[in-house]
């Protein structure tokens, strides 16, 4: 009788522990991604960054695909770590997270080939003509893409909130023409790519966002290869735009799929019961109004939990953004995900 009873339960343990080690077995419905395939979008996703890959309790729920369909790099594709020489190109920390979303099946967004952050000292401090610089871009570009393929941010952040461009080494250096050089390299690397332009205080009209829908014609009227547009939408709890929908869909009216590319809503510390509940609604808020909008292809939120969050070493005194928390365990906002689902 001893010996059967420890036999049966030896087996079952066993049992237990293929269970957890085969499957994500600490992650139970509602699944963020399912529900956002249901909807007849075609992913939700997560930022994620090279260091936090060994906390097992966050990769259980990174690495599962009905939670997350889409894994952006944080960082580990931006310039400063992909070609940190000129014509010296480093894919270690990109790759991983590559295979990382491969191995798990879910889909890669590049980011991103040119933004005025995160650059190298040689671009950042650099003296170039502006043929050498175009150079640059194109190179880098081309060679970004043509390795990772899938959906790119091929510029990030290139306009300032009243329209005009940012003044940075690019432009100051190239003019505007540095946005259709990105963009013809990376659509000559690969055809299929999805190439984005991505930036952030276009969630609502503004002057910045109808700045984007005038200079993205006008460039693909020149036949600059532009399919999309990211609205980042780090927002604020309480604070959200009230015409979210329609600005995507003044987006889609122009032929441009949306897609949401870096989501969390922050709050002032210390939070409290009030202003997560708020949080949740606002979550439901924006998953609402892409939902309405055919043209609003996925949702990427800027890393999934407050442990890992961007947003308190940026914003002094903010943070509580993410809708899972620092134990990896769901917030309300979580919930106000799937209820915005629900309409
Ligand atoms: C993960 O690895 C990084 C870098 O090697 C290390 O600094 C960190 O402490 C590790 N984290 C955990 C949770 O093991
Ligand atoms: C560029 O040079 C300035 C002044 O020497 C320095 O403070 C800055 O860190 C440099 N930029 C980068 C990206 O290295
Ligand atoms: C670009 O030019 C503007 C205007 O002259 C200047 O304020 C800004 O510092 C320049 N930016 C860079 C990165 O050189």
């Amino acid at each position: 009788m001893m010996v059967m009873k420890s036999q049966i339960i030896e087996t079952t343990l066993l049992a237990l522990v293929a269970i957890a080690t085969c499957a994500p077995s600490s992650n139970k419905p509602p699944f963020l991604n399912l529900i956002t395939k249901q909807n007849d979008k075609l992913y939700f996703g997560t930022a994620t960054n090279n260091v936090q890959l060994n906390d097992t309790a966050y990769a259980a729920i990174l690495d599962d695909s009905r939670m997350f369909g889409q894994i952006t790099a944080a960082n580990s594709m931006k310039w400063f770590d992909t070609e940190p020489e000129r014509g010296h190109f480093t894919f270690q920390d990109g790759d991983v997270i590559r295979d990382l979303a491969k191995r798990n099946g879910q889909l890669l967004r590049g980011h991103n080939c040119v933004w005025h952050n995160q650059l190298p000292d040689w671009v950042a401090n650099g003296s170039f003509t502006k043929p050498d610089l175009l150079d640059v871009v194109k190179t880098h570009c081309g060679t970004l893409v043509g390795h990772y393929r899938d959906s790119w941010d091929i510029v990030n952040e290139v306009l300032n909130d009243d329209g005009t461009f940012r003044e940075d080494i690019f432009f100051n250096t190239t003019g505007s023409e540095y946005i259709p050089t990105a963009f013809h390299a990376a659509r000559a690397a690969d055809p299929h790519a999805k190439l984005y332009a991505n930036d952030f205080n276009i969630e609502g009209i503004n002057a910045k966002s109808e700045a984007y829908r005038n200079l993205i014609p006008q460039l693909r009227k020149q036949g600059v290869p532009i399919d999309g547009i990211g609205i980042q939408s780090h927002l604020i709890v309480g604070q959200l735009p009230t015409d979210m929908k329609e600005n995507m869909e003044a987006f889609t009216a122009i032929g441009l799929e949306v897609a949401i590319t870096e989501l969390d809503i922050r709050m002032t510390l210390p939070e409290t019961e009030e202003l997560l509940e708020q949080q949740k609604k606002d979550y439901a808020t924006v998953i609402e109004a892409c939902n309405a909008v055919k043209g609003c292809v996925g949702i990427t939120v800027w890393d999934f939990s407050d442990k890992y969050s961007w947003v308190p070493g940026s914003f002094a005194g903010q943070g509580a953004a993410c809708p899972w928390d620092e134990n990896m365990k769901e917030k309300p906002a979580f919930f106000g995900i799937v209820e915005g689902f629900l309409g």
